[in-house]
Protein backbone atom coordinates (compact mmCIF):
# COMPACT_ATOMS: atom_id res chain seq x y z
CA UNK A 1 0.00 0.00 0.00
CA UNK A 2 1.13 3.52 -1.21
CA UNK A 3 1.05 5.59 1.60
CA UNK A 4 1.96 8.87 0.16
CA UNK A 5 5.08 9.58 2.49
CA UNK A 6 7.38 9.87 -0.62
CA UNK A 7 8.88 13.61 -0.48
CA UNK A 8 7.05 14.95 2.51
CA UNK A 9 8.99 16.54 5.29
CA UNK A 10 8.58 15.25 8.82
CA UNK A 11 9.81 16.83 11.82
CA UNK A 12 9.69 14.10 14.59
CA UNK A 13 10.99 15.48 18.10
CA UNK A 14 12.49 13.59 21.12
CA UNK A 15 13.88 11.36 18.17
CA UNK A 16 17.11 10.10 19.16
CA UNK A 17 15.77 7.14 20.58
CA UNK A 18 13.45 4.45 21.42
CA UNK A 19 9.57 5.19 20.27
CA UNK A 20 10.66 8.50 17.89
CA UNK A 21 14.08 6.86 16.75
CA UNK A 22 11.35 3.87 15.33
CA UNK A 23 8.88 6.88 13.58
CA UNK A 24 11.71 8.63 12.59
CA UNK A 25 13.62 5.36 10.41
CA UNK A 26 9.83 4.56 9.23
CA UNK A 27 8.97 7.81 7.93
CA UNK A 28 12.03 7.92 6.11
CA UNK A 29 11.92 4.62 4.89
CA UNK A 30 8.59 5.89 3.08
CA UNK A 31 10.41 8.53 1.35
CA UNK A 32 9.93 10.77 3.69
CA UNK A 33 12.55 13.92 4.47
CA UNK A 34 13.56 13.97 8.28
CA UNK A 35 14.41 16.57 10.80
CA UNK A 36 15.46 14.87 13.65
CA UNK A 37 14.94 16.35 16.91
CA UNK A 38 16.41 15.70 20.29
CA UNK A 39 17.19 17.59 23.40
CA UNK A 40 20.72 15.12 22.85
CA UNK A 41 22.61 16.78 19.99
CA UNK A 42 24.49 13.32 19.66
CA UNK A 43 21.75 11.01 19.69
CA UNK A 44 19.58 12.89 17.10
CA UNK A 45 23.11 13.05 14.74
CA UNK A 46 23.16 9.31 15.51
CA UNK A 47 20.08 8.51 14.27
CA UNK A 48 20.28 10.98 11.42
CA UNK A 49 23.11 9.32 10.13
CA UNK A 50 21.65 5.91 10.36
CA UNK A 51 18.57 7.13 7.88
CA UNK A 52 21.37 8.62 5.70
CA UNK A 53 23.18 5.55 5.50
CA UNK A 54 19.95 3.55 4.65
CA UNK A 55 19.48 5.70 1.20
CA UNK A 56 17.14 8.03 3.66
CA UNK A 57 17.17 12.29 3.74
CA UNK A 58 17.25 13.39 7.07
CA UNK A 59 18.85 16.27 9.49
CA UNK A 60 19.75 16.71 12.81
CA UNK A 61 17.74 19.70 14.66
CA UNK A 62 18.61 19.25 18.55
CA UNK A 63 16.45 21.67 20.63
CA UNK A 64 14.77 21.60 24.02
CA UNK A 65 11.19 21.54 22.51
CA UNK A 66 10.15 23.04 26.12
CA UNK A 67 11.26 26.61 25.09
CA UNK A 68 9.08 28.36 22.43
CA UNK A 69 12.01 29.94 20.92
CA UNK A 70 14.10 27.52 20.29
CA UNK A 71 11.19 25.41 18.71
CA UNK A 72 10.83 28.95 16.46
CA UNK A 73 14.45 29.34 15.42
CA UNK A 74 14.24 25.04 14.80
CA UNK A 75 10.94 25.55 12.84
CA UNK A 76 12.79 28.61 10.83
CA UNK A 77 15.66 26.53 9.52
CA UNK A 78 13.89 23.31 8.68
CA UNK A 79 11.63 25.51 6.68
CA UNK A 80 14.23 27.64 5.01
CA UNK A 81 16.07 24.41 4.00
CA UNK A 82 13.26 22.25 2.87
CA UNK A 83 10.42 25.03 2.01
CA UNK A 84 7.78 23.58 4.43
CA UNK A 85 7.02 20.96 7.47
CA UNK A 86 4.35 18.34 6.36
CA UNK A 87 4.20 16.37 9.25
CA UNK A 88 4.66 17.15 12.67
CA UNK A 89 5.33 14.16 15.17
CA UNK A 90 5.15 15.57 19.12
CA UNK A 91 7.07 11.98 20.64
CA UNK A 92 9.17 13.70 23.15
CA UNK A 93 7.82 13.13 26.17
CA UNK A 94 9.17 12.50 30.03
CA UNK A 95 8.39 9.18 31.71
CA UNK A 96 8.18 8.55 35.26
CA UNK A 97 11.21 6.65 36.25
CA UNK A 98 10.80 3.20 36.95
CA UNK A 99 13.80 2.02 39.08
CA UNK A 100 14.01 -1.04 41.41
CA UNK A 101 10.75 -2.61 39.67
CA UNK A 102 8.76 0.13 41.25
CA UNK A 103 6.39 1.96 39.11
CA UNK A 104 6.13 5.99 38.72
CA UNK A 105 7.02 8.34 41.36
CA UNK A 106 5.56 8.76 44.34
CA UNK A 107 1.54 8.89 45.50
CA UNK A 108 0.39 12.49 43.99
CA UNK A 109 -0.43 14.15 47.30
CA UNK A 110 2.72 15.07 49.19
CA UNK A 111 4.89 15.01 46.02
CA UNK A 112 7.34 17.62 45.20
CA UNK A 113 5.68 20.29 42.84
CA UNK A 114 8.87 20.77 41.02
CA UNK A 115 7.94 16.95 39.71
CA UNK A 116 4.61 17.82 38.52
CA UNK A 117 6.46 20.78 36.31
CA UNK A 118 8.52 18.74 34.50
CA UNK A 119 5.86 16.33 33.29
CA UNK A 120 3.68 19.32 32.32
CA UNK A 121 6.50 20.89 30.43
CA UNK A 122 7.10 18.42 28.58
CA UNK A 123 4.25 16.06 27.63
CA UNK A 124 1.94 19.49 27.40
CA UNK A 125 3.92 22.66 26.97
CA UNK A 126 6.22 21.18 24.27
CA UNK A 127 3.73 20.07 22.61
CA UNK A 128 1.89 23.46 22.16
CA UNK A 129 5.01 24.55 21.28
CA UNK A 130 5.92 22.71 18.22
CA UNK A 131 2.36 23.02 17.11
CA UNK A 132 2.41 26.69 17.38
CA UNK A 133 5.61 27.17 15.64
CA UNK A 134 5.02 24.29 12.60
CA UNK A 135 1.08 25.24 12.87
CA UNK A 136 1.98 29.03 11.11
CA UNK A 137 2.97 27.18 7.78
CA UNK A 138 0.67 24.38 7.62
CA UNK A 139 -1.69 27.25 8.37
CA UNK A 140 -0.33 29.22 5.50
CA UNK A 141 0.09 26.32 2.97
CA UNK A 142 -3.52 24.96 3.59
CA UNK A 143 -2.27 21.46 4.55
CA UNK A 144 -0.50 19.07 7.29
CA UNK A 145 -0.25 16.29 9.58
CA UNK A 146 -0.19 16.53 13.45
CA UNK A 147 0.42 13.14 15.40
CA UNK A 148 1.51 13.62 19.39
CA UNK A 149 2.37 9.91 21.44
CA UNK A 150 0.12 10.19 24.23
CA UNK A 151 0.00 7.15 26.60
CA UNK A 152 -2.71 5.03 28.04
CA UNK A 153 -2.02 6.30 31.26
CA UNK A 154 -3.97 9.58 30.06
CA UNK A 155 -6.71 7.47 28.73
CA UNK A 156 -7.49 4.86 31.91
CA UNK A 157 -5.09 6.45 34.46
CA UNK A 158 -2.36 5.02 36.34
CA UNK A 159 -2.19 5.18 40.04
CA UNK A 160 1.15 7.05 40.97
CA UNK A 161 1.59 8.57 37.80
CA UNK A 162 -1.18 10.87 38.25
CA UNK A 163 0.51 14.27 36.82
CA UNK A 164 2.16 12.48 33.70
CA UNK A 165 -1.63 10.69 32.91
CA UNK A 166 -2.84 13.95 33.57
CA UNK A 167 -0.15 15.97 31.93
CA UNK A 168 -1.15 13.16 28.06
CA UNK A 169 -4.86 13.38 29.27
CA UNK A 170 -4.16 17.28 28.43
CA UNK A 171 -2.89 16.67 25.17
CA UNK A 172 -5.67 14.30 24.15
CA UNK A 173 -8.30 17.28 24.95
CA UNK A 174 -5.78 20.06 22.79
CA UNK A 175 -5.73 16.92 20.11
CA UNK A 176 -9.58 16.92 19.63
CA UNK A 177 -9.91 20.74 20.22
CA UNK A 178 -7.31 21.14 17.49
CA UNK A 179 -8.90 19.38 15.02
CA UNK A 180 -11.78 21.48 15.02
CA UNK A 181 -10.14 24.08 14.55
CA UNK A 182 -7.66 23.33 11.67
CA UNK A 183 -9.90 20.58 10.00
CA UNK A 184 -11.37 23.27 7.43
CA UNK A 185 -7.34 23.77 6.92
CA UNK A 186 -7.10 20.62 6.00
CA UNK A 187 -4.83 19.75 8.96
CA UNK A 188 -5.30 16.42 10.73
CA UNK A 189 -4.67 16.43 14.24
CA UNK A 190 -4.72 13.28 15.94
CA UNK A 191 -2.76 11.06 18.80
CA UNK A 192 -1.10 7.72 18.99
CA UNK A 193 -1.25 5.94 22.34
CA UNK A 194 0.87 3.34 24.12
CA UNK A 195 1.34 1.58 27.06
CA UNK A 196 4.55 -0.03 28.58
CA UNK A 197 6.94 -0.14 25.52
CA UNK A 198 10.26 -2.11 25.30
CA UNK A 199 13.09 -0.59 23.94
CA UNK A 200 16.87 -0.14 25.17
CA UNK A 201 15.49 3.16 27.45
CA UNK A 202 14.53 4.36 30.31
CA UNK A 203 13.96 0.69 31.56
CA UNK A 204 16.88 -0.63 30.27
CA UNK A 205 17.10 -3.13 32.83
CA UNK A 206 14.40 -4.99 32.35
CA UNK A 207 12.87 -4.14 29.10
CA UNK A 208 15.45 -5.51 26.49
CA UNK A 209 13.21 -8.17 25.27
CA UNK A 210 10.11 -9.33 24.11
CA UNK A 211 8.97 -9.28 27.65
CA UNK A 212 7.24 -12.40 29.53
CA UNK A 213 7.05 -12.61 33.15
CA UNK A 214 9.91 -14.70 33.66
CA UNK A 215 12.16 -12.61 32.67
CA UNK A 216 13.23 -11.64 36.04
CA UNK A 217 11.79 -10.52 39.25
CA UNK A 218 11.64 -6.97 38.50
CA UNK A 219 9.73 -7.43 34.95
CA UNK A 220 7.53 -9.34 37.12
CA UNK A 221 6.80 -7.06 39.46
CA UNK A 222 6.12 -4.35 36.41
CA UNK A 223 4.27 -6.87 34.69
CA UNK A 224 1.59 -7.42 37.78
CA UNK A 225 0.96 -3.75 37.83
CA UNK A 226 0.28 -3.46 34.15
CA UNK A 227 -1.85 -6.42 33.08
CA UNK A 228 0.34 -6.91 29.80
CA UNK A 229 -0.42 -10.58 29.91
CA UNK A 230 -4.33 -10.08 28.82
CA UNK A 231 -4.96 -8.80 25.12
CA UNK A 232 -2.24 -10.05 22.77
CA UNK A 233 0.44 -10.52 25.80
CA UNK A 234 3.48 -8.80 25.37
CA UNK A 235 4.88 -5.10 26.18
CA UNK A 236 4.53 -2.44 22.89
CA UNK A 237 7.49 -2.28 20.36
CA UNK A 238 8.46 1.25 18.64
CA UNK A 239 8.01 -0.25 15.44
CA UNK A 240 4.20 -0.71 16.35
CA UNK A 241 4.11 2.80 17.31
CA UNK A 242 6.41 3.72 14.29
CA UNK A 243 3.13 1.82 12.05
CA UNK A 244 0.64 3.58 13.43
CA UNK A 245 2.06 7.00 13.02
CA UNK A 246 2.73 6.49 9.29
CA UNK A 247 -0.64 5.68 8.54
CA UNK A 248 -2.07 8.44 10.42
CA UNK A 249 0.90 10.84 8.40
CA UNK A 250 -0.45 9.10 5.54
CA UNK A 251 -2.78 9.67 2.65
CA UNK A 252 -4.78 6.90 3.87
CA UNK A 253 -5.68 8.86 6.83
CA UNK A 254 -7.41 12.19 4.87
CA UNK A 255 -10.45 11.32 6.78
CA UNK A 256 -9.40 11.30 10.08
CA UNK A 257 -8.98 13.98 12.61
CA UNK A 258 -9.34 14.13 16.05
CA UNK A 259 -9.19 10.53 16.76
CA UNK A 260 -6.86 8.99 19.40
CA UNK A 261 -5.35 5.45 18.01
CA UNK A 262 -4.95 3.01 20.82
CA UNK A 263 -1.56 0.53 19.74
CA UNK A 264 -1.82 -1.19 23.36
CA UNK A 265 -2.21 -4.84 22.65
CA UNK A 266 -5.52 -4.33 24.03
CA UNK A 267 -4.15 -3.54 27.72
CA UNK A 268 -7.20 -0.97 27.58
CA UNK A 269 -10.14 -0.31 25.69
CA UNK A 270 -12.16 2.52 25.40
N1 LIG B 1 8.20 3.96 26.99
C1 LIG B 1 6.96 3.74 27.39
O1 LIG B 1 6.66 2.76 28.09
C2 LIG B 1 5.87 4.66 26.94
C3 LIG B 1 4.53 4.33 27.23
C4 LIG B 1 3.50 5.16 26.80
C5 LIG B 1 3.80 6.33 26.13
N2 LIG B 1 5.10 6.65 25.88
C6 LIG B 1 5.38 7.93 25.22
O2 LIG B 1 6.14 7.68 24.04
C7 LIG B 1 7.00 8.81 23.80
C8 LIG B 1 8.42 8.33 23.61
O3 LIG B 1 8.79 7.55 24.72
P1 LIG B 1 10.17 6.77 24.77
O4 LIG B 1 9.95 5.60 25.65
O5 LIG B 1 10.72 6.55 23.40
O6 LIG B 1 11.05 7.86 25.57
P2 LIG B 1 12.64 7.92 25.78
O7 LIG B 1 12.85 8.57 27.11
O8 LIG B 1 13.30 6.63 25.50
O9 LIG B 1 13.11 8.94 24.63
C9 LIG B 1 12.68 10.27 24.65
C10 LIG B 1 13.65 11.11 23.84
O10 LIG B 1 13.19 12.46 23.98
C11 LIG B 1 14.33 13.28 24.22
N3 LIG B 1 13.92 14.47 24.97
C12 LIG B 1 13.74 14.56 26.31
N4 LIG B 1 13.43 15.82 26.64
C13 LIG B 1 13.40 16.53 25.49
C14 LIG B 1 13.17 17.90 25.20
N5 LIG B 1 12.88 18.77 26.17
N6 LIG B 1 13.25 18.30 23.91
C15 LIG B 1 13.54 17.41 22.92
N7 LIG B 1 13.79 16.10 23.14
C16 LIG B 1 13.72 15.68 24.42
C17 LIG B 1 15.28 12.43 25.02
O11 LIG B 1 16.61 12.91 24.92
C18 LIG B 1 15.08 11.05 24.38
O12 LIG B 1 16.00 10.83 23.31
C19 LIG B 1 6.82 9.75 24.99
O13 LIG B 1 5.91 10.79 24.65
C20 LIG B 1 6.22 8.86 26.05
O14 LIG B 1 5.46 9.57 27.01
C21 LIG B 1 6.12 5.84 26.25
Amino acid sequence: MDLGLSGKIALVTGAGQGVGRAIARTLAGEGAKIAVNDLVGERAAQVAAEIAASGGDARAVPCDVTDLAAVRQMVTEIEREWGRIDILVNNAGVLPERRSGEIGIPAFVGSDPRHWQKFVDLNFFGVLNCVEAVGKGMLARRGGRIVTIVSDAGRVGEARLAVYSGAKAAAIGFTKALAKELGKSRINVNCVSLSAVAHEAPMADFLRLDATPENNETLGKVLRQYPIGEGLGRLTHPQDAADAVAFLASARAEYITGQTLSVNGGYAMP
